[in-house]
């Protein structure tokens, strides 16, 4: 029997290494432990690379050294394959706190991820590229939180990045080529990550500022997910659980198909506080740490939950999206 052709990647997201003030306040205690863990099983699950959604690192303090105990855990763990990371939110967040300017930030993801090493498509100096596959020819697109880590209040694209990402969409598409797109930050009240009618997270992308103003890189980036409905896109940034089922939507196909990955350093659960408010528990538990291995065929993409603690994969939580 011929073996069907595949490739397979690991999905991660959150890994947020964090050694605020060089170590002595630890915010993600397991972080280390499993972004190790996830480069083993990467290995010991013969996947071809791994995506990761974001926020890498989390920077209260700098990200410098962040992104330097990153590169340890990678040599040292013996995963030898590539890792596609996109900017998240926290990769900027020293930028608030006056640490640094973004224009700096972005060059400690470029350094840190070693993205001018890789296979991709990019423009120099941005954060966000393009990868494309060997097997079948399916397109990564990388998009970036470039304008700085206060996601909920800000216009988060800038115009020259959405129009890159109009332009490589519209061309993949015309392609047909298969197209998976990696943006760290869900939408609020649509898709996956949280709960859409009670949203437990504040941080999620909006459409317009506080007093009423469009957000106009925001609409263009909806604007995309729901247009191109064949698009596969993977979000982070809540941390939530596979156990709390927001995992996957396309917004009774009124949109793309949208897969919530939650956190490698320690996920967070849909919970309520004593007068029922929908909140996040924000607990850490050191099995409580997951992500996705995706099996990737000529007609479809398989994206099965794992447990990065354990090495256990959750058939519940499968979703199997045709092409
Ligand atoms: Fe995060
Ligand atoms: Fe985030």
């Amino acid at each position: 029997m011929v073996r069907e052709k595949s490739y397979r990647f690991e999905v991660i997201s959150d890994v947020h290494i964090d050694l605020e003030n060089n170590g002595k306040k630890i915010y993600f205690v397991y972080a280390e432990k499993n972004f190790r863990r996830a480069l083993e099983i990467a290995k010991k699950r013969n996947c071809d690379f791994i995506v990761n959604v974001g926020d890498s690192v989390t920077n209260a303090t700098g990200a410098k050294a962040e992104w330097q105990r990153y590169r340890e855990i990678i040599n040292e763990s013996g995963y030898g394959g590539m890792i596609f990371e996109a900017m998240g939110n926290h990769e900027t967040r020293f930028v608030k706190y006056g640490g640094c300017t973004i224009e700096e930030a972005h060059r400690e993801f470029i350094d840190g991820t070693r993205l001018k090493e890789k296979p991709v498509n990019r423009i120099a100096g941005k954060t966000y590229y393009a990868y494309t596959d060997q097997t079948f020819g399916d397109a990564f697109l990388f998009l970036s939180l470039e304008n700085g880590v206060s996601t909920n209040e800000i216009d988060n694209f800038t115009d020259e990045q959405m129009d890159w990402a109009e332009e490589q969409l519209e061309r993949f598409y015309h392609e047909g080529r298969r197209v998976f797109l990696i943006q760290h930050a869900p939408i609020v009240r649509f898709g996956v990550g949280d709960d859409i009618m009670e949203p437990a997270y504040g941080g999620s992308i909006r459409m317009t500022s506080q007093n009423g103003s469009a957000f106009l890189n925001n609409q263009r980036f909806l604007r995309l997910v729901k247009q191109y409905k064949d698009t596969i896109w993977l979000s982070g940034h809540t941390h939530v659980d596979l156990r709390d089922e927001v995992n996957y939507s396309n917004e009774n196909e009124n949109a793309c198909h949208m897969i919530h990955v939650p956190s490698v350093a320690g996920t967070t659960r849909l919970s309520r506080d004593k007068n029922g408010k929908r909140v996040l528990d924000r607990s850490f538990y050191e099995n409580a740490s997951q992500g996705y291995i995706a099996e990737v065929f000529e007609d479809r993409a398989v994206f099965t939950g794992i447990n990065i603690f354990d090495d256990r994969l959750y058939p519940q939580y499968q979703y199997i999206i045709r092409k």
